[in-house]
């Protein structure tokens, strides 16, 4: 076996002996990061075979914050789909967001959106995550800007982290949702938010408290905990931003999206890092998980006897909140009866290797999807 192949055998587990499978209708990817050059070329397949909608992140250097580097960046991301991917039907389509600085034109962005180019601005608190150099200091410094997008509904994606560093680090989404999120909503409550890539019992209840708010979840929030994360050796692979929290905070979540709540929906936040990123002194925050998010979320799913709910999570709940038409085609998950091999990492032509996350949960679903 190759040594970037991993086979669920050498996991103590039992395969269940009944074989099933269930069709969705096309999934959506609300939160991801493709990136340019040999690295998109090497992921953004991956996001192509599963998904339709892909709501793509603007933390490039330099950051996407007006028009011409959005059109000009998504006609990079459909020139690097392989061929194979391409499908009839729910074509594959990337929206781009707009990073939120003060460089946004606001005329700009409305006109952008009114052409159906600007899919949304992301909101990342400087220094809290990977590239959010550039970010801001407080969402209170752009009012008017949100203003604007309140008008013209354009959707605010907000990165929910305090950076204060005096603030525990399991406690910052909580922290940025009271001291800055609360008042924005109280202010501009006609400003559509999603919560991104919410990761705690905290945040659930922000959004079940804020009718404006929606959140993704990450297939990795819904299937680790901070155990997984630091308690048997260190994971840099595991590593992102906001950090896996606790068990509790991971079973909320997952009671949140198996009950079928609507203001929930599938966003990976797939985030590739160069493993030579990811091991040294310093990790950079991401986790890839494109490959197998799907397979990752079918089996938490599944584990909670909710398979049932799987199309409303990845397929349904994300085209409301983004007010799109639900997909045509279908993706068939089925079951895997024995374990299947899966690669465990990838290589860009660059020569840069990237860990795939959730091979393990991967050898026990195929994805089939449509030619
Ligand atoms: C993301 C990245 O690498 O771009 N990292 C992460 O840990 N999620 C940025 C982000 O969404 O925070
Ligand atoms: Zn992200």
């Amino acid at each position: 076996m190759s040594p970037w192949v991993r086979s669920a055998s050498i996991l103590a587990r039992t395969i269940p002996s009944v074989a099933s499978s269930i069709e969705i209708p096309t999934p959506d990817d609300w939160h991801v990061h493709l990136r340019d050059g040999p690295m998109l070329e090497a992921v953004v397949g991956y996001s192509a075979r599963r998904f339709r909608h892909s709501m793509v992140m603007p933390n490039l250097v330099p950051p996407i914050t007006d028009a011409s580097a959005a059109v000009a960046y998504r006609n990079r991301i459909l020139a690097a789909v392989p061929p194979s991917e391409h499908r009839e039907l729910d074509p594959f389509t990337p929206w781009i967001v707009w990073y939120c600085s003060p460089a946004i034109d606001a005329d700009e962005l409305v006109t952008s959106h009114e052409s159906g180019e600007a899919a949304a601005v992301k909101y990342y608190p400087a220094g809290a995550t990977t590239n959010s150099d550039g970010g801001g200091t407080s969402l209170a410094s752009f009012m008017t800007l949100f203003e604007r997008m309140a008008e013209a509904r354009i959707r605010l994606l907000v990165h929910a982290e305090s950076t204060d560093p005096t603030i525990d680090i399991f406690d910052r989404e909580e922290a940025f949702l009271t001291e800055e999120l609360a008042p924005l909503c109280a202010a501009i409550p006609e400003l559509g938010v999603t919560v991104e890539h919410v990761s705690t019992a905290a945040g659930v209840d922000f959004v079940a408290e804020h009718p404006q708010c929606a959140a993704t979840v990450t297939p990795h929030h819904l299937a680790r905990d901070r155990s997984d994360l630091l308690a048997s050796g260190m994971k840099p692979d595991l590593y992102c931003k906001p950090v896996i929290n606790s068990a509790a905070d991971r079973e909320r979540l997952v009671a949140t999206v198996i009950s079928g709540d609507p203001a929930f929906c599938l966003g990976t936040d797939s985030a590739p890092h160069p493993t030579t990123a990811k091991y040294g002194p310093t990790a950079k925050a991401g986790v890839f998980n494109a490959a197998y998010g799907l397979e990752v979320v079918a089996d938490v799913f599944d584990r909670h006897d909710a398979l049932a709910e799987l199309a409303n999570f990845v397929s349904r709940n994300g085209c409301a909140i983004y007010g799109v038409d639900p997909p045509e085609g279908t993706v068939e998950l089925e079951r895997a009866s024995i374990d299947l091999e899966r690669a465990t990492h990838l290589t860009t032509s660059a020569g840069d290797e990237v860990v795939l996350f959730g091979d393990a949960e991967a050898t026990r679903w195929r994805i089939r999807t449509p030619g």
